[in-house]
């Protein structure tokens, strides 16, 4: 009976939400990484990450599409199950793919799912304001739920490209406005993609909920980075915001942890990194 904590690492307690907002609190950066197996994620978890995304981009890493697009939720429920495996102490976060929450009762079949058969954390997904009722019926249910704005892959066909958003002071202040309305809908992490520093800064000042960044600049209260692209095996040309944090090192274990101690002592993103 109990097996499963029996076994846990006592010195290294299981992050949860209440955790990643006392960091928020305490101003200790958040480090987070996607991964999408067992293996690796055992990997991450041994390096310190603090919070694991299995990310509907392992439709373009591990599936080899062009987007997230195609990516279903039995894919993520298969990737996510393997990797709360390898966890022993990172919080998992498994992504919402693409029109599976469409509509609040949906959502919630979906992230039920996501939490019972991925065993995931908390959910993710992508939108802005049009998402508030979706956040509120999933925080209704207690299901934890990360927001994501800024560059929202998933929509790529109608955004025309992968680009930097939130240039435009109209743009910026509705990003920031949706910030707002979904940590009041419920929402507990907003995930930030591509901004420009200042439009990460204010949305982090503006919520109380941690502010993952991922090229969303240095004043964020944690970066997400996709593994593969950490650890030198995605080909390419890279988004601005990548390191490849391989350079130097044999060992994926110890660029991993290199990422991590580069997010906490505030390395890691440097100016090269940003956008403006
Ligand atoms: O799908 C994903 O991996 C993501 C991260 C890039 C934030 O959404």
């Amino acid at each position: 009976m109990y097996t499963q904590l029996q076994q846990r690492d006592a010195s290294r307690n299981p992050v949860n939400v209440a955790t990643l907002r006392s960091m928020k609190e305490r101003g200790e950066p958040i480090a987070c990484l996607t991964a999408y197996d067992a293996s690796y994620a055992q990997l991450v978890d041994q390096a310190g990450t603090d919070l694991v995304l299995v990310g509907d981009s392992l439709g373009m890493v591990i599936q080899g599409h062009d987007t997230t697009v195609p990516v279903t939720v039995n894919d993520i429920i298969y990737h996510s199950r393997s990797v709360r495996r390898g966890l022993g102490r990172a919080f998992l976060v498994a992504d919402m793919p693409f029109m599976s929450y469409t509509n609040p009762g949906q959502a919630l079949d979906n992230a039920v799912r996501l939490m019972q058969e991925g065993a995931a954390m908390m959910v993710k997904l992508e939108g802005g304001a049009g998402q508030v009722k979706i956040v509120e019926h999933l925080a209704a249910h207690d299901i934890p739920v990360c927001a994501h704005l800024g560059l929202r892959p998933q929509s790529v066909h109608k955004l025309g490209g992968f680009r930097v958003q939130g240039r435009e002071q109209a743009q910026a202040e509705r990003m920031l406005e949706d910030a707002v309305a979904l940590e009041q809908a419920g929402a507990d992490i907003v995930l930030l993609e591509c901004v420009p520093n200042e439009l990460g800064a204010a949305v982090r000042g503006a919520v109380s909920v941690p502010v993952i960044g991922i090229g969303a600049g240095p004043a964020v209260d944690g970066q997400i980075l996709v593994l593969y692209d950490i650890l030198g095996i995605t080909q390419g040309r890279m988004p601005r915001f990548v390191r490849n944090f391989m350079a130097g090192t044999d060992s994926p274990l110890e660029a991993c942890a290199r990422y991590v101690a580069a997010v906490k002592d505030r390395s890691y993103p440097a100016p090269e990194h940003c956008f403006s």
